[in-house]
């Protein structure tokens, strides 16, 4: 049975108690309500790893004022369940109490690569997710942690912190789980009506409409957006926020599709937003 630990120094005693026995730790970051998409990063790190901590934590830092926080869903028999089938060892829950001080002062930003996409929209956003994710590698030091291509801005942000802070921990990204229609699995995806559910699948079809395009040889973004663009718009229920083609390096927008690139889109779909993306290197 997985344990359960909610405080930070147990959590540590229990990391250098598996140091001691020489075993090597993997960390997979979440905000809970696990579905298959968490499950195949804990997969991978079970097999990775000696140990492996799911943190499911619902970081009040990385939303803003007018977003979900209170009703993001959350169900940690459920979690804990699933983490015992994936194998992993430790679900580190801590309190907003234990992980935050009300007096806190440091920020943990990286400057530029979350300006775009979702960074439009969440300003606050990736300075919180930065802030939780540095904390947590601090406190389970894991030689290695999972993140989601699902949230490609993320995945990217996290790399470049971990690079620019000298943080010993592999960062390994891990491919887009999908429902058999397409639709990414996403946490938010509860939030759907069945019409809606019906209507999300337009994100995944639009991408390959984009993908098509690119894979053909056209090197042209703006007719890579079009695609997708054109796409979306045979969805009524669907209102998008961003089409966008950016650079993997520094996440601003290209003109000429050069080098490797993000294909990224953030879709309204009724009040829930989802998002999707995929990868293209032209030298591949
Ligand atoms: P959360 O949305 O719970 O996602 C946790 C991890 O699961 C992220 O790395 C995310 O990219 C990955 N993930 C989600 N859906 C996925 C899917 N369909 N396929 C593959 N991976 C998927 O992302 C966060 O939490 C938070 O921002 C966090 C990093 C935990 C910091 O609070």
């Amino acid at each position: 049975m997985t344990q359960i630990i909610t405080t930070i120094s147990e959590m540590r005693a229990q990391v250098h108690a598996w140091r001691n026995a020489g075993e090597c730790v993997g960390l997979v970051p979440t905000m809970g309500y696990l579905h298959e998409g968490h499950k195949s990063l804990i997969e991978r790190s079970v097999a990775d790893n000696d140990r492996t901590v799911v943190s499911v934590f619902v970081n009040p830092t990385q939303f803003g004022p007018n977003e979900d926080l209170e009703s993001y869903p959350r169900d940690l028999d459920r979690d804990v369940a699933l983490v015992t089938h994936a194998g992993a060892d430790v679900v580190f829950h801590p309190e907003p109490e234990e992980m935050y001080f009300p007096d806190r002062s440091t920020t943990v930003h990286v400057e530029g690569l979350g300006n775009e996409l979702c960074g439009k929209s969440r300003p606050i956003h990736f300075d919180g997710v930065c802030l939780v994710v540095s904390k947590l590698l601090n406190i389970t030091t894991p030689d290695r942690a999972y993140f989601g291509q699902k949230d490609a801005q993320q995945l990217l942000i996290v790399r470049r912190m971990v690079r620019d802070l000298s943080i010993g921990t592999d960062i390994v990204g891990c491919p887009i789980v999908r429902e058999p229609d397409g639709l990414a699995k996403s946490s938010r995806n509860t939030y759907l009506s069945p019409a809606e559910r019906a209507a999300a699948v337009v994100l995944s079809r639009s991408l390959a409409c984009g993908r098509a395009v690119v894979e053909s040889g056209e090197r042209s973004a703006e007719a890579v957006r079009a695609a997708i663009r054109a796409e979306l718009a045979t969805e009524p229920l669907a209102e998008p926020e961003y089409v966008e083609v950016v650079d993997t390096n520094t996440v601003s927008p290209v003109d000429v599709i050069a080098g490797e690139v993000l294909v990224a889109i953030a879709v309204r779909i009724g009040t829930t937003r989802l998002i999707d993306n995929f990868f293209f290197d032209p030298a591949a």
